[in-house]
């Protein structure tokens, strides 16, 4: 029997804040309105052979155009807060050089529509959507794409900073550096450890520079960085297997935390492939490293290793083990709650970290409408009740998580699996553009509006 939504509620402090997420290449579509241009992903997603079934963004989940009826959407599912991102090529175009306004004003549309609804808003400011221009100059494995952002930054913060909730410089470094630059699976589809290694230190660098753009211009503003972390597990307990994920742990979470919430790279990272990185000048470790307010964990699936000995296999030297628990989702990712709770222990273990959010969390079932035109995805509700538990555990052992995202609002454009994989609450047919609350948004619902025991007692 899964927990009922009124029992999980009280389990979660009075002002704990539900909320969902989106990201905009995912769901505005709209690709060339009102002055947009191209992104990586618009170039990425026309090139045959990178996007199942050469799926793109140009016409998504259409929010750009539904925006009015997604946020009713929204305040319907009874949630505190919504977290979205703000599409730099409608913002600057070109990356660099003229400031579009009409894209600045549909996000004020977007915020005030929040507003006038009681929904919080997260801003996400870089959720993987560079505009193309800024590749003639070689993209993140340029210096100058971080000075670039910082601008683009200070200018979003310029019109909306006097409105949003709370602001994230960039969504999962890990995603835009080594998944976009050394495995070549999202735009720009490197598969180079010296072109991933620039682009680490220059979103490293963006970010903080991004931090002190919010802060000239939104001073009170809740700075924060959203990271998703590869909650590593050893295979067996080899001191050949340990070995590798205290290596893996290094590779994957070291190099983006260590440098923002310790001013450093990890030793065993720089002993290893320092010398192959861009030179890091006076005060990039001091901006890389100012003090955040908050962060955000995307937590989907454990990474489960073992030690990789075949000759030459550079660092981290590590392959895949086994999954432990036998409930896969339909994008193949192993179901496994504990690790939620392992990876936060873990990261406020070995760093001096903020108040956080789970920013995203969510399953991938691909079912559809039944007979009845019901969405019945239990196995969805199940992941969430499960993930959501360990949250409250946390919270109970003191971990200071204050709001927890479902990803996502809708189904959308699921990156390198285009729209085949569904990870919404809410369904979206592409033919008709009908958004249809599956039964685990009725969950979720029922979960955000529930009482908590803060109400109780107030009763
Ligand atoms: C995360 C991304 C998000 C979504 C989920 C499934 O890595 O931040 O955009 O694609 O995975």
């Amino acid at each position: 029997m899964t927990i009922t939504p009124q029992d999980l509620r009280r389990a979660f402090p009075g002002d704990f804040t539900f909320g969902v997420a989106t990201a905009a290449f995912q769901i505005e579509g709209a690709a060339k309105a009102d002055g947009r241009k191209p992104s990586i992903w618009d170039a990425f997603s026309k090139m045959p052979g990178r996007v199942f079934g050469r799926h793109d963004g140009d016409v998504a989940c259409d929010h750009y155009n539904r925006l009015e009826e997604d946020l009713d959407l929204i305040q319907s599912l009874g949630v505190e807060a919504y977290r979205f991102s703000i599409a730099w090529p409608r913002i600057v175009p070109e990356g660099t050089g003229r400031v579009n306004e009409e894209g600045l004003d549909f996000y004020d549309r977007l915020v005030d529509g929040c507003k006038a609804r009681g929904i919080k808003t997260f801003a996400t400011l870089y959720h993987w959507d560079l505009p193309l221009a800024l590749m003639g100059d070689g993209g993140w494995t340029a210096r100058s794409t971080a000075y670039a952002f910082q601008r683009y930054a200070r200018t979003v913060m310029a019109r909306l900073g006097d409105r949003l909730d709370a602001v994230a410089t960039f969504n999962e470094p890990w995603c835009s550096v080594w998944l976009s630059h050394l495995m070549g699976v999202h735009a720009p589809g490197e598969k180079n450890m010296d072109a991933a290694l620039h682009a680490l230190h220059y979103t490293m660098l963006a970010h903080g520079l991004g931090v002190e753009a919010i802060r000239a211009e939104a001073p009170n503003m809740p700075a924060g960085l959203v990271f998703n972390p590869m909650v590593t597990m050893a295979g067996s307990d080899s001191e050949a297997d340990k070995a590798a994920e205290e290596r893996a742990f290094q590779f994957h979470n070291g190099v983006f935390f260590e440098p923002v919430f310790k001013g450093s790279y990890p030793e065993a990272f720089m002993t290893a492939l320092g010398d192959r990185m861009p030179e890091i000048e006076d005060g990039d470790m001091e901006i890389i490293s100012q003090k955040l307010d908050w962060w955000g964990m995307n937590y989907y699936t454990p990474m489960r290793v073992a030690d990789d000995r075949s000759e030459g296999a550079e660092f981290p030297a590590i392959k895949s083990a086994p999954f432990v628990s036998q409930t896969v989702t339909d994008i193949g990712w192993e179901v496994y709650a504990p690790a939620l709770k392992h990876g936060i222990e873990e990261l406020y273990r070995r760093y001096d970290l903020p108040e956080m959010y789970i920013t995203e969390n969510g399953a991938c079932y691909n079912m559809g409408p039944n007979d009845d035109g019901v969405i019945d995805d239990q196995p969805r509700i199940d992941y969430l009740a499960a993930h959501l538990k360990a949250t409250a555990e946390l919270i109970k052992g003191g971990y200071p998580i204050r709001g927890y995202f479902a990803w996502s609002l809708m189904d959308n454009f699921e990156w390198a699996e285009g729209y085949r994989m569904r990870f919404g609450i809410v369904h979206v047919d592409y033919e008709t553009q009908v958004r249809t609350v599956k039964k685990s948004g009725e969950w979720f619902k029922a979960l955000a509006t529930a009482p908590s025991k803060a109400d109780d007692m107030a009763a």
